[in-house]
């Protein structure tokens, strides 16, 4: 049977392992796990029958929630589109801009998800590498865009690196490439200063020309821990909504996952516990293993860490001898094979990653 030759050498997606008895800081999840309020909220509704789970998903519900997120990033309801997770709101988009022939640039390493789908849409990645720092030049990424490309994904901040793009460096690059959808994939936003969010952007400079193209992504799955229902949505330029709508799945997002994403939104308290934890874990972590390893700087809910000399793999299989998964990042493209990522967890579990790194720096002789 015949499959279309570009999907021959895609790759699998490979997300973070789970593996029993062992403490999981690989894919970036809510360590104080899903709101208790949330859990009864969602098991009530089923019960007394208002989440009628032999029915479709219901569009009053799905405006309902566009309204609670509009009220919480303070922009207009009619800009929001939501989706099965940023996955889905970025399938639905590349299914919109990209097709055979196109490009689009990814500055590396990040989030492998734009790779496949650009790819499964028949279009060609282009990248870019970032600086050592992992920050991006401008005058690079801009020059390698010419008039076929037709997206920009910038991660902020980046996974696996855990930096932020300024403000004005998206303004520069949305206003250098206007036929260019630029996508700031902002999954890890919360955890980041409220000012580093390009939402205000969108908010202050409005989209009366139909020349808007910035999208802001935003998901449930990490600060609001409902990574396992599978919603996220986009802040959009109000002329994209209608497309939007239309070339996305029906029913895509399903009842439970709209009803707990209302009722997170909700729980503002869970959220706060969520952010201020992860913000206390993320420095003891940088500060405790600075002075064994090179650790970067981080604005997200993980923290990056270069092992070398020693190998990635290795200290990914030593941490798990210890009872501890993390990400081997060596599957990242251009991430070369000497980065960890580790998620920030609970203070003891941190304090268990901590005891860990020191006895593998020991072990591997690093000096
Ligand atoms: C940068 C980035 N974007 C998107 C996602 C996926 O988000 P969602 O669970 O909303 O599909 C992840 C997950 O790790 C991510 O790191």
């Amino acid at each position: 049977m015949r499959i279309r030759p570009q999907l021959k050498d895609l790759e699998e997606y490979k997300p973070g392992e789970l593996i029993k008895g062992a403490i999981k800081l690989s894919s970036n999840e809510n360590p104080l796990g899903t709101s208790e309020q949330v859990i009864s909220e969602i098991i009530e509704g089923i019960e007394s029958g208002e989440l009628d789970l032999s029915l479709y998903p219901w569009s009053g519900n799905e405006a309902e929630l566009k309204r609670a997120i509009a009220a919480y990033l303070e922009v207009e309801e009619d800009r929001i589109v939501i989706g099965a997770g940023i996955d889905g709101v970025l399938d639905t988009l590349v299914r919109i801009f990209m097709g055979e022939g196109d490009e689009a640039i990814i500055p590396i390493p990040t989030f492998s998800l734009y790779e496949s789908l650009i790819k499964i849409a028949g279009g060609t990645p282009r990248y870019v590498k970032r600086e050592k720092d992992f920050s991006i030049s401008l005058d690079e990424l801009i020059s390698a865009c010419n008039d076929r490309t037709r997206m920009i994904f910038l991660a902020s901040p980046n996974n696996p690196t855990g930096n932020s793009i300024k403000e004005e460096d998206v303004r520069a690059i949305a206003a250098a490439v206007p036929e260019t959808m630029v996508i700031i994939d902002e999954a890890y936003a919360e955890f980041a200063p409220s000012s580093f969010s390009l939402v205000r952007h969108l908010r202050e400079e409005g989209d009366e020309n139909m020349k808007a193209n910035i999208v802001v992504l935003r998901t449930f799955s990490k600060a609001f821990a409902l990574a396992g229902l599978r919603i996220g949505y986009a802040v959009v330029p109000k002329w994209l909504t209608g497309i939007y709508k239309r070339v996305a799945m029906p029913f895509s997002v399903n009842s439970i996952a709209i009803a707990a994403a209302i009722a997170a939104l909700r729980d503002k308290e869970h959220l706060r516990n969520t952010v201020e934890l992860v913000r206390k874990g993320r420095e003891f972590l940088i500060e405790h293993l600075q002075p064994f390893f090179n650790v970067f700087p981080s604005d997200a809910n993980f923290v990056l860490v270069d092992v070398s000399p020693a190998k990635s793999h290795a200290v990914y299989d030593a941490l798990l001898r210890e009872g501890i998964v993390v990400r081997d990042c060596s599957s990242f493209r251009g991430a070369g094979d000497s980065l960890i990522r580790i998620t920030v967890g609970t203070e003891e579990q941190n304090m268990r990653v901590v005891n860990a790194m020191k006895h593998i720096h020991k072990l591997f002789k690093m000096q």
